[in-house]
């Protein structure tokens, strides 16, 4: 009678653990200075790289940068976000998204900048947002997930899967983090500054541990409601 009992209890905790450590990931977007320990960062990254992906194929690289390293690239791309020289990785259209995933993009844009006292037709600031996401949001780590450079959109989605988990294990671990597609708008910036090549950046993670009492990080992000983005066939 003991293991079914313990199978139960394990599969209700399992659900719990689950709930709390997906629906306590959150985009934070205001850092703390302090570094994350080394052991702990090795114990993330290699929970992380527990990800699925296509017939085990991993296509996957990660660059973790901190310290002086973190500082140089934090400047590098300021620099060329402040000189417009822009080298997007995986073009952007505002026309990808149809008019639902718009409104939820307003939606957020309205809630965050709200957040930051920021007015919608206040150009200036948003761009010093901007600014700041390429500093990481004050951040002492970014990691950029990259895909091999002439990746299909298979090898793309494995990345993502990557990412996901990258979050939930940052989460689980008390490491606040934000994924910014944003850094990938600069690829050729990131590579020469880490003198790496052969990959793109699909996005990054900025990380570290989060500033608590910033409004920005206590946003309500609500999500869409099941039956608007899943149908059960039978
Ligand atoms: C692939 C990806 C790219 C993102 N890019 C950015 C970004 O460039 N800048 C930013 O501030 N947030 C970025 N985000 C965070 C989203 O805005 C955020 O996940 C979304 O609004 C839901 O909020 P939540 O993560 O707090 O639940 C990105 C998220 C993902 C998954």
């Amino acid at each position: 009678m003991t293991a079914p009992h313990t199978r139960t209890t394990t599969r209700d905790e399992m659900v719990d653990h689950a709930e709390h450590l997906i629906r306590s990931r959150r985009a934070v977007r205001a850092f703390r200075p302090d570094p994350v320990p080394p052991d702990t960062m090795r114990a993330i990254f290699a929970l992380a790289n527990g990800a699925p992906s296509n017939s085990n194929t991993q296509p996957w690289t990660v660059e973790v940068v901190s310290g002086s390293a973190r500082d140089r690239l934090a400047e590098a791309l300021s620099t060329a976000h402040a000189r417009q020289q822009l080298s997007v990785d995986f073009p952007y259209r505002d026309e990808l998204y149809n008019p639902q995933h718009q409104r939820r993009r307003s939606e957020f844009g309205e809630t965050m900048y709200t957040a930051l006292g920021i007015a919608r037709e206040n150009q200036a600031a948003r761009d010093a947002h901007t600014a700041e996401g390429l500093r990481f949001y004050g951040a002492p780590h970014v990691a950029l997930l990259c895909t091999p450079a002439d990746a299909d959109a298979r090898m793309t989605a494995d990345v993502g899967m990557y990412g996901q988990t990258l979050l939930l294990a940052m989460t689980a671990h008390g490491i606040a983090s934000c994924p910014q597609g944003l850094l990938g708008f600069y690829g050729d910036t990131v590579r020469e500054t880490l003198g790496i090549s052969g990959t793109k950046i699909l996005f990054g993670v900025s990380f570290g541990y989060a500033l608590a009492s910033a409004p920005v990080n206590n946003l309500t992000i609500t999500r869409a409601e099941l039956h608007e983005t899943t149908r059960f066939h039978t």
